[in-house]
């Protein structure tokens, strides 16, 4: 597949072919994607185009059907979704998933596994420098934190497992704008810290902001890949596949 005239290296994660379904109902058709080191992608369609449903395949909650999924020259498709965790893969669902009777800071002690041999692990005090708003929050009870402060305090507790890349299921989903943009900062500085970044969006906004390379998905098929400029630039498959 294309990789819009970017020049990476070769895909830590390579997703080939996978169709899944819910009981009788197929809902991808052959999902082809791609994610190198270092880079950040969006996912983007509209509501129950299978954005979701994608990144629960490629994390093993849901068993694609037909298809494969390597991740860091692993072939993980039939694996658990713990195994596949403990691999490197990290996932943000959409419902975000705090504890919110533990502080900022014991969520993201929940968090902590070892770094692989050669790494440097994640601790509080470098996800602080990445999500400022954290910093002054750390002894706070997530409960009493906004929406998109959680957001941020799950990836940032799942970064705490030392991923070497991270699925983030519609970010800015539900954030006021401010702090869409404060998300977008952050998700810019994973990708500097050199975290591959595999994001679902339906907001262009943000997914522009962000991603070097756009997949667009729609009822379960790939109807769009290239840069994200490009697809910036391509009225027709907007206004086609995406909310105008
Ligand atoms: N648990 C489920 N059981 C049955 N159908 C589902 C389930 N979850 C999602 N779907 C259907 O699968 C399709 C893709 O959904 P999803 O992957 O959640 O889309 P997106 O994340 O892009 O909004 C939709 O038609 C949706 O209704
Ligand atoms: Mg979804």
């Amino acid at each position: 597949m294309s990789t819009g005239g970017s020049t990476h290296p070769a895909p830590i994660l390579t997703v080939s072919g996978i169709t899944a379904r819910y009981g009788h109902a197929q809902v991808l058709f052959g999902v082809d994607l791609a994610l190198a080191p270092g880079e950040v992608v969006a996912l983007m369609g509209r509501n129950g185009a299978g954005k979701s449903t994608t990144f629960k395949t490629i994390m093993g909650l849901i068993t694609a059907s037909t298809g494969e999924i390597r991740f860091d020259g692993r072939d993980i498709t039939r694996l658990s979704p713990f195994e596949i965790a403990r691999g490197g893969l990290g996932y943000v669902p959409e419902e975000r998933r705090i504890f919110t009777d533990l502080t900022v800071a014991e969520n993201l002690e929940v968090g902590r596994r070892a770094a692989p041999a050669g790494r440097q692990a994640w601790t509080p005090e470098r996800l602080f420098a990445i999500f400022p708003n954290l910093a002054e929050m750390r002894g706070r009870q997530a409960s009493a934190m906004s929406g998109g402060e959680q957001q941020m305090l799950t990836i940032a507790r799942t970064l705490m497992g030392n991923p070497r890349a991270v699925l983030l299921d519609e970010p800015s989903e539900g954030l006021a704008p401010v702090i869409v943009e404060e998300m977008a900062e952050a998700v810019l500085r994973m990708k500097d810290e050199g975290i591959a970044v595999l994001l679902s969006e339906q907001n262009l906004f943000f997914a522009g902001a962000v991603s070097d390379r756009a997949y667009v998905i729609e009822k379960g098929v790939i109807r769009y890949a290239g840069s994200m400029a490009a697809l910036e630039a391509d009225e027709s498959v907007r206004e086609a596949y995406l909310t105008v």
